[in-house]
């Protein structure tokens, strides 16, 4: 069963083959109308649930565009809205859900619910975000890296600010995707233990993005964050606003990333989001390209 649940348990080489057909299937649809279908129809016949627990624009909308020029169906399910969240327990849906659809993706809180998801089901399941990583997320960055600034391998990512779940993902890629990933930002909002090693601290951000060939950020208050929690880490986060005076710290010809959705300048001024530097839109589209690969690689088509 090929699962896609994170970056650091899927081998360097599939991960290198999914950006690489991430890549074809975008050049391959380049200039076309978005509701036309794929000239291959690797989906068709395949239905596609798509579990949300928690809000989406961007995962929701590229998951279900996707399965449909790929050829196949989608199921837009609201956590909230199934069994699943009156008390049926994982394992079962698991198991139901498996009995009706092809392929699942899922987005949820806790990392356990994934991973329970996945043991109990009997077709693949895809992590569209937990409390704890995003892949998804992180295989349509370095697509679009690659596509602005060639070869990630070697190159010097500099992340300011919480170093939260997309910050998870991001560690994990940099081991397998060989850069080198420095994290700026406050002690208190330090990446969780289990990613020492995979990255370097330098509190001062001025000095972080010094030679950097990619500056990212993301919001200071995640979906699971308590909203009680939005003051406290402003303050600790302001000074790790990215603006024009760091981004000019960076390379010429560093890029800017953000997952979105965005606060405008809190995380990142809109200076620098539209900016020459940034690439977030692509990002955002990128995401469609990269989870197709994400899908037929997990379906083997
Ligand atoms: N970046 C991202 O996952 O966006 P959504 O929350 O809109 O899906
Ligand atoms: N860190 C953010 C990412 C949103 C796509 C969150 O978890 O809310």
């Amino acid at each position: 069963m090929k699962h896609f649940l994170d970056i650091h348990t899927t081998d360097p080489s599939e991960l290198r083959s999914i950006i690489d057909t991430g890549r074809a299937i975008k050049d391959a649809r380049a200039g076309r109308p978005k509701g036309t279908p794929d000239d291959d129809q690797p989906l068709a016949g395949h239905m596609v649930a798509l579990i949300f627990e928690k809000p989406s624009t961007r995962t929701r909308v590229s998951f279900d565009v996707g399965v449909r020029q790929m050829g196949g169906q989608t199921m837009l399910l609201s956590g909230a809205d199934m069994q699943l969240g009156h008390g049926e327990t994982i394992a079962d849906t698991a198991r139901v859900l498996s009995r009706y659809v092809d392929l699942i993706m899922i987005r949820t809180f806790e990392e356990a619910t994934l991973l329970e998801m996945a043991e109990h089901a009997t077709v693949p399941v895809i992590n569209g975000l937990t409390n704890r990583t995003h892949p998804c997320q992180i295989m349509a960055d370095i697509m679009t890296f690659e596509e602005h600034s060639g070869p990630i391998k070697g190159r010097k990512v500099v992340w300011s600010g919480d170093g939260n779940n997309v910050f998870a993902s991001f560690a994990h890629a940099a081991k397998q995707f060989d850069f080198e990933l420095v994290f700026t930002g406050p002690e208190t909002l330090q990446p969780e233990a289990a990613l020492n090693g995979l990255y370097t601290t330098e509190r001062d951000p001025n000095k972080a993005v010094q030679g950097a060939d990619l500056v990212v950020t993301d919001t200071w208050v995640s979906m699971h964050d308590p909203q009680s929690a939005r003051e406290r880490r402003h303050n600790q986060l302001r000074g790790y606003q990215v603006n024009s005076a760091l981004m000019s710290k960076a390379k010429p010809d560093a890029l800017f990333m953000h997952c979105l959705p965005a606060h405008r300048d809190d995380e990142a001024t809109s200076e620098v989001m539209d900016g020459p530097h940034s690439v977030i839109f692509d990002e955002a589209e990128n995401r469609l390209h990269a989870q197709k690969a994400v899908m037929r690689w997990c379906l083997g088509k």
